[in-house]
C-alpha cells in the first residue's frame, strides 16, 4: 500500500484528508500542518515555492511518502510546478479552484471565486481563468483574514458571520449564482456560507474531485499489491503545539482514524 503525504498551512487540508480516510482507508497517511507559518495566503510566491519544496522533501525522504497531495490551493498555485520538477519520481496531486465545474453549472454566467490573495494573483490561477469559455464574469474575492478565523476557533460562528457580511456584499449585489470555494479551509464553513448566501447560490469545492483522482492513481499504481491490512494509519505532524492541533482536528473530523492517530512535533 502507499504512504500518502498531505500538507497544508494548517487545518484546511483535513477537509480533503477526511474524504480520503473515508474512501481509501487501507493506506497510511501522514498529514503535515505547517502551522508555524500559517497563513500562506499573504506570502510571496518565492517563499511559498521554497516552503513547498522543503515540505515535500521531508515527507518523501523522512516519512517515506510516495504520493503527495498538496492539499492547499495556495501551495498548488505557487509551488506545484517546481515540486513536480524537483521530485519527478513522486506522484504529486494538487488542488485547484473548481472554476470549470462552476462554468458548467452557472446559469447567470456570473461566478464568485473566494480564495487567498496569493492564489488569486498567481499565474497558474490566471492561466486557468484564461482557458474558460467566453461570456463569463468572474468576481475574485480575496479571503484575507478568513483562514485565521477558521484556525482560531472553528466554531466561532459570529466572527465568521461578520466576515462574510463584510466581504460577500459585492457578491450578494451581483448576479452571481455560483461561488467557488478556492481554499481548502473553506469547506469547514460551507454551511455558514450557504446560510449567508441562501439556497439560490450554489457552492463548489473540489475535495471530492481530488480524492477521486487520488483513488484512480492508487488503483492504477497499486494494482499488484493486494491490501493486507484491515485499516491504515494516520500520523499528524505540526510545528506548533501538536496536542492543540489534534484537539481541533478531532472536532472537525469524524473518521475513527483521527481518534487513533499519533501526533508529532515537526522541527522544520
Ligand atoms: N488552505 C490553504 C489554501 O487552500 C491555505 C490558506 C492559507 O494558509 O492562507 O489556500
Amino acid at each position: 500500500m502507499s504512504t500518502i503525504g498531505f500538507f497544508d498551512s494548517g487545518l484546511g487540508g483535513l477537509s480533503i484528508l477526511e474524504l480520503a480516510l473515508d474512501q481509501l482507508p487501507l493506506h497510511d497517511y501522514v498529514y503535515l500542518a505547517d502551522t508555524a507559518h500559517n497563513p500562506y495566503g499573504q506570502r510571496a510566491s518565492t517563499w511559498i515555492r521554497q516552503r513547498g519544496l522543503a515540505i515535500v522533501e521531508h515527507l518523501s525522504i523522512k516519512r517515506g511518502c510516495d504520493v503527495i497531495v498538496v492539499a492547499c490551493n495556495t501551495a498548488t498555485a505557487e509551488a506545484i510546478l517546481d515540486i513536480r520538477l524537483h521530485f519527478p519520481h513522486l506522484r504529486i496531486i494538487g488542488v485547484e479552484p473548481g472554476i470549470k465545474p462552476a462554468t458548467l453549472q452557472s446559469k447567470t454566467k456570473t461566478i464568485g471565486i473566494l480564495a487567498t490573495k496569493a492564489t488569486l494573483e498567481s499565474k497558474k490561477f490566471n492561466d486557468l481563468i484564461g482557458t474558460m469559455p467566453p461570456g463569463f464574469e468572474f468576481l475574485k474575492i480575496p479571503g484575507t483574514g478568513l483562514v485565521e478565523l477558521i484556525e482560531a476557533a472553528s466554531k466561532d460562528e459570529l466572527s465568521i458571520e461578520i466576515w462574510l457580511q463584510e466581504h460577500l456584499q459585492g457578491l450578494r449585489k451581483s448576479h452571481a449564482d455560483t461561488l467557488v470555494l478556492g481554499c481548502t479551509h473553506y469547506p469547514f464553513i460551507k454551511d455558514l456560507v450557504q446560510n449567508h448566501l441562501g439556497p439560490q447560490t450554489q457552492l463548489i469545492d473540489t475535495g471530492q474531485a481530488v480524492v477521486s483522482h487520488l483513488a484512480r492513481h492508487l488503483h492504477q499504481e497499486d494494482v499488484s499489491i493486494a491490501p493486507t491490512k484491515a485499516k491504515g494509519s494516520l500520523l499528524l505532524l505540526c510545528n506548533i503545539d501538536p496536542s492543540l492541533f489534534l484537539f481541533k482536528a478531532q472536532k472537525l473530523l469524524k473518521n475513527p482514524l483521527i481518534a487513533n492517530s499519533s501526533t508529532e512535533f515537526l522541527a522544520l
